[in-house]
C-alpha cells in the first residue's frame, strides 16, 4: 500500500483518488473548496460522472478529504498535482494553480523522507523542471536544502469524461515519465495492481473482456508530457479530418457514415473518433491543441496540421447556422430548439461546448433560442450569459419551433419517438449535429432530416435494397 495525496479535487483528481483507493492505496484528497471536501467526505462527487459516487462510497474507509495541506502532504509517499490549467487568452495554459500547489507542497513536504511529486495536470512540455524549482524553493524556505528529498514525475491522464471510471480502472496504457530511479520504483509499486488488473471490479463497471493486463510505458518526463499532447492532438485531428471529408461527401452525394466505416475498418486507421458532426469541444481538445501550438511557436515551429484541425473544428459550429439558413431562409424571428448543451453525452460539462457558439450565433442573428439537456441546464444557467430559454423536455422545446438542432447525442434523444415531435413543431426541420439519429426513421416520422455529410434525401440505393 502506498500513501497518496492528491491536490485538486476536479474530474481528474477525484477519479484518480477513487481509483487508487479502489486498488488498495490510502488516499488524501485536497482542495481549497470546503463545499467540495464536505461532499466528497460523504462519498459524493462534486460533479456528474457516472459510477464515480459508487466507487467513492465503496472505498471511503481508505480515503480522507481535507482542505489542510499540513494534514495530507507530510503523510504521503506520493503527491499528485491534479489542479486545473485553464487557457489564457493567447492559448497558453494558466499555470497559476499548479504554481500555488507546488509551493504549498514544498512547504509541507516531510523533510525526514523521500516524497515523489507527480504532475497529472496537463502542463506545457518541460514543466516538470519548473514545478520542481517551485517545490525546491518553498521546501528550502521551510526546511533548508532539499537535497534529494523529493523528485518530480509526469503521469498524464487519458480519461474521458462520461467514462472516466472505466477509463481509469481499465486504461489502454499507463504512461509515466520519471528521470529519478526512486521515482520509477514508487510508480511501479503504485500502479502494479492496475497493470496486473489485480483488484475486484466494481459491480456496475465490469472489466471488459479484452483487458487482462495494462501496458506500462516508462519514459523521461518530457516524453510523457509530449505523449499527452500528441494523443489529444491526433484524436482531435482525426475528427476534423472526417469533418472535412464530410463536407466533400455532401457535395458529391456520398454518405460519410459509410465512408468512415469503409476507411476505419483498415486497422491502421481504426473506426473510432470518425464521427462527423458539430465537432469537438470539452476541457481537453480545444485547450491542448492551442497549447501544443503555443509551445511550437515558442520554438519558432509552425504546426500547420494541428492549426488546420482547429480551424476545421470551429468552422463546423458555423455550419449548423448555414444549414438552418438553407432550410429556413431567414433566421431572424425564428424559434430554434437545441437538444443537448454539454460538449458530449453523460456529462454536465459545458467547457468549450459547441452548443454555446451555436446559440450565440443564432441569438446574434435574431432567433429565439430554447434548449433542453438532461443534466446540464442548471450549469448553463449559472455559467452562460446567453438569452436561452431553458425547457424541461424535448417536446417542450419542439412545441411551435421552426427547427431543432441535436447538438449532443444523449441516449434520450437517440431513442425518441419523433412522430410526436414532428406533430408539435411549426416547421418540422431537424439538424442532426452528431449524425446520431436514424435519418430514415426521422424522415418517415414527418421531419426534414439534415445531417453532416449525410445525403438529405435518402439515397435511391436504400429503396432499391428494400425492393430486393
Ligand atoms: C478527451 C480524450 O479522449 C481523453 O483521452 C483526454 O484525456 C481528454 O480529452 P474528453 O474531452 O472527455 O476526452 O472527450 P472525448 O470523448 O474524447 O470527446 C471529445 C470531443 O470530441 C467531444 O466534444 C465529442 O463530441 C467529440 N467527438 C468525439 C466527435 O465529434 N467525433 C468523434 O468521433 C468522437
Amino acid at each position: 500500500m502506498v500513501d497518496v495525496a492528491i491536490v485538486g479535487m476536479g474530474y481528474v483528481g477525484v477519479t484518480t483518488a477513487a481509483t487508487l483507493a479502489h486498488i488498495g492505496h490510502r488516499v488524501y484528497g485536497l482542495d481549497i473548496d470546503v463545499g467540495r471536501i464536505e461532499l466528497l467526505s460523504r462519498g459524493k462527487a462534486p460533479f456528474y460522472e457516472p459510477h464515480l459516487d459508487e466507487l467513492l462510497a465503496r472505498n471511503l474507509e481508505r480515503m480522507h478529504f481535507t482542505t489542510d495541506y499540513g494534514e495530507a502532504i507530510p503523510r504521503a509517499d506520493v503527491v499528485f498535482i491534479a489542479v486545473g490549467t485553464p487557457s489564457l487568452p493567447d492559448g497558453r495554459p494558466d499555470l497559476r494553480y499548479v504554481e500555488e500547489a507546488a509551493r504549498e507542497i514544498g512547504r509541507h513536504l516531510n523533510a525526514e523522507r523521500f516524497t515523489l511529486v507527480i504532475n497529472k495536470s496537463t502542463v506545457p512540455i518541460g514543466s516538470g523542471n519548473w514545478v520542481e524549482a517551485h517545490i525546491r524553493r518553498s521546501f528550502s524556505e521551510t526546511h533548508g536544502e532539499a537535497n534529494g528529498r523529493f523528485a518530480v514525475a509526469s503521469n498524464p491522464e487519458f480519461l474521458r469524461e462520461g467514462s472516466a471510471v472505466s477509463d481509469s480502472l481499465y486504461p489502454d496504457r499507463i504512461v509515466v515519465g520519471a528521470d529519478d530511479p526512486r521515482a520509477r520504483e514508487i510508480l511501479r509499486k503504485l500502479y502494479a495492481p492496475l497493470v496486473a488488473q489485480d483488484f475486484s471490479p466494481p459491480e456496475s463497471v465490469p472489466r471488459p473482456e479484452h483487458v487482462q493486463t495494462v501496458p506500462y510505458v516508462e519514459t523521461d518526463t518530457a516524453t510523457a508530457e509530449l505523449v499527452k499532447y500528441a494523443a489529444n492532438a491526433f484524436l482531435a485531428l482525426k475528427i476534423s479530418f472526417i469533418n472535412e471529408i464530410a463536407a466533400l461527401a455532401e457535395k458529391v452525394g456520398a454518405d460519410i457514415r459509410d465512408v468512415a466505416r469503409g476507411i476505419g475498418l483498415d486497422r491502421r486507421i481504426g473506426t473510432s473518433f470518425l464521427q462527423a458532426g458539430v465537432g469537438w469541444g470539452g476541457s481537453c481538445f480545444p485547450k491542448d491543441t492551442a497549447a501544443i501550438l503555443a509551445t511550437g511557436e515558442e520554438y519558432g515551429l509552425k504546426m500547420p496540421i494541428v492549426a488546420a484541425a482547429r480551424e476545421v473544428n470551429f468552422a463546423q459550429r458555423k455550419k449548423v447556422v448555414e444549414k438552418l439558413l438553407g432550410e429556413l431562409k431567414i433566421i431572424k424571428g425564428k424559434t430554434i430548439g437545441l437538444l443537448g448543451l454539454s460538449f458530449k453525452p453523460n456529462t454536465d460539462d459545458l467547457r468549450d461546448a459547441p452548443a454555446y457558439d451555436i446559440a450565440r450565433e443564432l441569438l446574434e442573428k435574431g432567433a429565439f433560442v430554447r434548449a433542453y439537456d438532461p443534466v446540464a441546464i442548471p450549469r448553463a444557467q449559472r455559467e452562460w450569459n446567453l438569452d436561452i430559454e431553458y425547457r424541461k423536455s424535448v417536446l417542450d422545446v419542439a412545441r411551435g419551433a421552426d427547427a431543432l438542432v441535436l447538438v449532443t447525442e444523449w441516449k434520450e434523444f437517440t431513442e425518441l419517438d419523433w412522430t410526436e415531435v414532428a406533430r408539435v413543431m411549426r416547421t418540422p426541420v431537424l439538424i442532426d449535429g452528431r449524425n446520431a439519429l436514424p435519418g430514415k426513421v426521422v424522415q418517415e416520422a414527418g421531419l426534414r432530416y439534415i445531417g453532416f455529410g449525410v445525403p438529405a434525401h435518402f439515397p435511391a440505393y436504400e429503396r432499391v435494397a428494400e425492393l430486393r
